[in-house]
């Protein structure tokens, strides 16, 4: 039985396989991204029922310009006419949205919405969802560690984690990756040093309230040590008399 603060207080996801959802139906991929969006909603209100304080879910990320402009396109649309129809409901359910990533390369139409929602949800505490958008790992760390150095900063470990930890929040204790491969793709790389991985097969569309019970169970079954013995963990459990 786990501890009811045992967590995770800090989910990630990597919401992989929209797009082979889509073609194992003979649909456009942007059909698997529409259904995507469905699960999302679904398991923001899972998170919150199950007291998880933070959710970031990587949405789109700085390699996935790559992609033929018309999925790239379907993507953008995707991510405005979601914000424009679900903010009015994330504001009344308690969840505070809150945007990863860079900014300067998106349509001032997409920029504007992206704003509009973190203000329209700035005083919610249930759950915070951070929704990591033309975001890379590797572009975060070098974003940190250049605002460190314009403002002549030391560049250490803890400086660098402050700088960063502005994004998302605290480390991630779960990082859930759908879809079936075994890769970060440039996600959280900074913040998943000691971060469980657990990876699910479901394409996410499919990813529901077992899959995300399972992960969860799989979580509470899992011993993290970071770097210290078993012992030295088990002890460290019994409260001193
Ligand atoms: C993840 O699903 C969503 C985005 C990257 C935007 P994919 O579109 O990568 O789906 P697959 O991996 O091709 O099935
Ligand atoms: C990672 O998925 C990015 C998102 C889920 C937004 P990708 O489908 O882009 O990752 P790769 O290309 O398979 O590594
Ligand atoms: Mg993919």
């Amino acid at each position: 039985m786990p501890q009811p603060d045992a967590g995770p207080h800090h989910v990630a996801i990597v919401m992989d396989g929209n797009g082979r959802w889509a073609s194992k139906r003979f649909l456009p991929r942007i059909a698997g991204h529409k259904q995507g969006v469905e699960t999302l909603k679904k398991v923001v209100r899972l998170c919150a029922q199950r007291k998880i304080a933070v959710l970031t879910v990587f949405a789109f990320s700085s390699e996935n310009w790559s992609r033929p402009a018309e999925e790239v396109s379907g993507l953008m649309d995707l991510l405005a006419g979601a914000l424009a129809r679900e903010v009015s409901q994330l504001k009344r359910d308690g969840v505070r949205l809150r945007f990863v990533g860079d900014r300067s390369g998106l349509s001032d139409r997409v920029r504007t919405g992206l704003s509009l929602a973190e203000l329209e949800t700035a005083d919610n505490s249930l759950l915070t969802l951070n929704v990591c958008f033309n975001y890379g790992g590797r572009w975060e760390i070098a974003q940190a560690a250049a605002a460190l150095a314009t403002r002549g900063e030391p560049i250490t470990e803890t400086s660098l984690s402050q700088a960063i930890a502005l994004g998302v929040g605290p480390d991630p204790d779960l990082l859930i990756r759908t879809g079936g491969e075994f890769r970060l793709s440039n996600f959280l790389l900074w913040q998943s040093a000691y971060t469980e991985l657990y990876f699910s097969p479901a394409f996410w569309p499919d990813f529901d309230e077992s899959a995300l019970d399972q992960a969860l169970a799989e979580y509470h079954a899992r011993e993290r040590r970071f770097g210290k013995t078993s012992a030295q963990v088990v002890l460290s459990r019994i409260p001193s008399v």
